[in-house]
């Protein structure tokens, strides 16, 4: 009898499991702790991030989440039950939780669908469960749930059983599939996470490809190059996701103005990834800016399209709300370049979500969103100097015409 009870509450709750709808009706913007401290984590550093998100401004901008990524693990308790490492986040992480909480800031933790984590520690396989319930008790928003040590495990299977275990525990949990596109998440995500991995991880390089050995790490470029084909599947609550961003670590100004503006343009989630508390002014004004900010989290969600290239040069457009529209003139090259955009000439469709701007018909007002400055109408022709690896990122508003 007893044993039928079980199979009648498993049956049930996989029935009836889906993943927390809502949660992420524009891309997700927060912190996380991988790409600037890796492994060298502890409750510390993250109460400082917290502090510094909010005195920075980032949080009046729009940032939201403080997520710790891999290796706050410690060992599985006598019951199978998580805990963090003892040494690092000695308070436990209710009370990192309930201080970031404290901040008006939701709180984001890492684990790993394999047996163990890419950085070593233990993995949820297994443990699915029993993890989520933990999370859900110590106050936790948001999962970002790896691939490592996952031989013959089922990638949609794998993630599916997650969120069945984050519903069952019955807390809202963004959940953020980073599986690094091997199995095309794009093609199955939408039912399952907020957003997912498109590709293996970002490096602080704007143009090259870093080589370990068995795996490789990604410069800006090459990760934008890689999110082709991709727009048609995302769109509010799924996201695709081209990494974390790595501005403030260490590229140009130029280089994190074009690697923002361009996540921006591609609806990306933005989730920082740099030392909050020791940012440069221009890091600042880059993270924070509010404008280009607004074209990222357009409630459209819809991620914009390379419409043109030619000599490093690209221009890349993205459908906002109020037939509003954001341009980006993009400098791929290692020299400044000269543009003449002759908008008149040209009728831009987006085929896919059904959008138009045709400027041939309609006039739009011209704002740059770095200079902050209104800059004319379509019915000239657009003329500037782009400095290398740099971008000029427009929003186009229609004049109404009576
Ligand atoms: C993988 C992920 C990274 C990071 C590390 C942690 O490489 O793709 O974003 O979470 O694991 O070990």
């Amino acid at each position: 009898m007893k044993r039928i009870n079980l199979i009648i509450i498993l049956i049930a709750t996989s029935l009836y499991a889906q993943k927390f709808e809502g949660l992420a009706l524009t891309p997700p913007m927060g912190w996380n702790s991988w790409n600037k401290f890796g492994c060298e984590i502890n409750e510390e550093i993250i109460k400082k991030m917290a502090d510094a998100m909010v005195e920075s401004g980032m949080k009046d901008a729009g940032y939201q989440y403080i997520i710790i990524d891999d290796c706050w693990q410690g060992e599985r308790d006598s019951l199978g039950f998580i805990q963090p490492d003892p040494q690092r986040f000695p308070s436990g992480i209710k009370a990192l939780a309930d201080y970031i909480h404290s901040k008006g800031l939701k709180f984001g933790i890492y684990s790993c669908a394999g047996w163990k984590t890419c950085g070593g520690r233990p993995g949820s396989r297994g443990y699915e469960f029993q993890d989520a319930k933990k999370y859900a008790e110590w106050g936790v928003d948001y999962l970002k749930y790896d691939w490592c040590y996952t031989e013959g495990l089922n990638a949609e299977g794998a993630y599916l059983t997650m969120r069945n275990a984050l519903y069952a525990a019955g807390r809202p949990i963004v959940f953020s599939i980073c599986e690094w596109g091997n199995n095309k998440p794009w093609e199955w995500g939408k039912n399952i996470g907020h957003l997912w991995r498109t590709t293996g991880d970002i490096t602080n390089c704007f143009d090259c490809i870093v080589d370990h050995g068995t795996w490789k790490s990604w410069g800006v470029m090459q990760i934008l190059d890689m999110q082709k084909g991709l727009r048609a599947y995302a769109g509010p609550d799924h996201w695709n996701d081209p990494d974390m961003l790595e501005v403030g670590n260490g590229m140009s100004v130029n280089e994190d103005r074009a690697h923002f503006s361009m996540w921006c343009m591609l609806a990306a989630p933005l989730i920082a990834g740099n030392d909050l508390s020791n940012m440069s002014k221009e890091t600042i004004e880059i993270l924070t800016n509010k404008e280009v900010i607004d074209i990222n989290q357009d409630s459209l969600g819809i991620q914009g399209f390379k419409y043109f290239e030619k000599d490093s040069i690209e221009i890349w457009f993205k459908p906002l709300k109020k037939d509003n529209w954001a341009v980006c003139f993009l400098n791929r090259s290692k020299k400044t370049h000269e543009i003449k955009f002759s908008w008149k000439e040209h009728e831009v469709i987006d085929s896919i979500f059904n959008k138009e701007a045709n400027f041939k018909k309609t006039v739009f007002n011209i704002r740059d969103l770095w200079k902050k400055k209104n800059i004319g109408t379509t019915k000239d022709d657009f003329v500037a100097v782009i400095p290398s690896h740099d971008v000029i990122l427009l929003r186009l508003s229609p004049i109404k015409q009576h």
